[in-house]
Formats: C-alpha cells, structure tokens, sequence
C-alpha cells in the first residue's frame, strides 16, 4: 500500500486528479471506478481544470459508479447521478453513454445488480477505482460486516451512515434507507485503487484500513490485501497513523526512485 501525506485537501486532491489524468492521456479506452461524496469534489474540479485547459478529454473514457441510493430518481439533488452530472459529466466532453451507475428503476433489483456486473467485465473491468472512506469504514455503501467477497447488491444502510449523510437532505425530507452498491469483491477486481481520505474527522478510520486487522467490521481494511492501492490523505487525515514519518520518508523514497 502506497501512503502518500499532502500538506492540504487541495494538494491531496490534486495528486489524485494527476494520476487520474494522465491515466486517460495515456491509456486509449480507460475505465474509471468513480465516488462520490465530499472526498471527491476537488478531484473532481482538478480534472475539469485539466479537460479546460485541453490535456485531457474523456470522449473514449468509460465511468462505473460505485452506488445509488435506492428510490432516488436521477432529477432528485441528493441522488448520485445528479451528483456526478453537477460535480464532473456536464463540464467534460464524457458521452453519457458510457457512464454507468447502479440505479434501479423497477423493483427488480437482482436483475439490475447482475446486469451491473456483466457490463463491468464487457469493459474489462476498472482500471483505476475511486474510492473515499466512511467514518465506519464503509467504502462505496459496503457497511460494517458486508462479505468481503460480496458483489453489485442492495445493503441496508447503517445509523451512523444515514446520520453522516443526513447534511445532504433538506429537514423533513426522506432520507432513503436503502442502497445498491458494488460490493467489496466488485471494488478489489479493480486493476489499481485510488483511496482519498481528508480532513481530521476520518483520521482514525485513515489509521483503521492502512495499520488495523483486515476485518469485515472495517471494510476498508481490505484494501490491505489489493496489490495496488494508493492511499492519498492530507495531515489532518494522517495524524493518527502509528507509522506517520514513516510514509512521509517511504514517499521521499519513492519520488526520488521513480524520477529518476
Ligand atoms: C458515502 C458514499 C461513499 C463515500 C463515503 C464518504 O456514504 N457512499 O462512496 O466515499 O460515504 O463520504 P464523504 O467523502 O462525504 O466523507
């Protein structure tokens, strides 16, 4: 696991936004994992700089999101399709076509999920997964628990998940319960994992999936066992990790190896 310590959110993020771009630069027809979220947003802004500025375009890039809420209709502002329209498709030259999200607008849920998966392996799978961390581990909407072989399913969201995102509904407005995501075993077929982590309040979840036991009760801890994840957090994300200045000297070591 590569652990890389930004001085800021913006700095962090925009190390992500640079292998991200030029990934696409490089690779004819990428396919990118994408999250969403607050982690995600200067990320997000970074590569819309760089589609501007011209160094990038997405017309042959390929987007899977990692989950929906459940009931959410892609008009409604909280629903992550709006999300990722408002964040990042509307201001590239992505076709929507090739952007995939796993809603579900029949009660038949099962056939959705499947179908989800089997357009993943048409594509070839992801080459780079973005991801960000909940406060309990969760990563895409696999909570505390869900298999670690588990695949695209619906999952009964936690307390502590609906209350962390209840900031994003209006009073009185309901909040879904209920969401279809890839599951853990979907996120760890990805060829490379992009892990964002920012701010103080997901420091000690930051500590949990890089230096705590793999474990279902984490999630994220998985990634443990992915033989290409980049973690990318800025200091205030870091500052419980046991083994800080380590990482700070192991990237020191990596930028001078790979420049070289
Ligand atoms: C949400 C999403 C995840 C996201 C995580 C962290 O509930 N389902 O995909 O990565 O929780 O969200 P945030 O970046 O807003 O802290």
């Amino acid at each position: 696991m590569r652990v890389v310590i930004l001085p800021s959110e913006l700095k962090a993020s925009n190390f992500a936004a640079n292998i991200i771009g030029k990934f696409i630069s490089e690779k004819e027809k990428a396919v990118l994992g994408l999250a969403t979220g607050s982690s995600t947003i200067l990320t997000y802004k970074a590569l819309i700089k760089k589609y501007e500025q011209r160094e990038i375009s997405f017309k042959t890039v390929t987007t899977f999101n990692l989950d929906e809420y459940m009931g959410l209709h892609p008009d409604h502002p909280q629903s992550y399709r709006h999300y990722m329209n408002n964040n990042l498709f509307n201001h590239i030259d992505i076709n929507n076509k090739n952007t995939f999200i796993p809603e579900c607008f029949d009660d038949d849920y099962v056939t959705s999920c499947e179908n989800y998966e089997s357009m993943l392996k048409r594509h070839g799978g992801i080459d780079i997964q973005v991801l960000g961390i909940g406060t309990n581990g969760h990563i895409g909407f696999n909570e505390p628990t869900s298999s670690l072989n588990s695949r695209t399913r619906v999952k009964t969201l936690t307390q502590n998940t609906i209350e962390n995102n209840s900031r994003f509904f209006k009073d009185k407005e309901t909040q879904p319960t209920l969401a279809i995501t890839m599951g853990i075993g979907t996120i760890m077929d990805a060829k490379q994992i992009l892990l964002l982590g920012l701010g103080k309040h997901k420091s000690q979840a930051v500590a949990e999936i890089i230096e705590g036991p793999v474990s279902s009760f984490f999630p994220g801890s998985i990634l443990q066992l992915h033989k290409n994840v980049i973690v990318v957090v800025d200091k205030h994300a870091a500052s419980d990790l046991k083994l800080y200045d380590y990482y700070i000297h192991t990237e020191k070591m990596h930028q001078a190896y790979t420049c070289k």
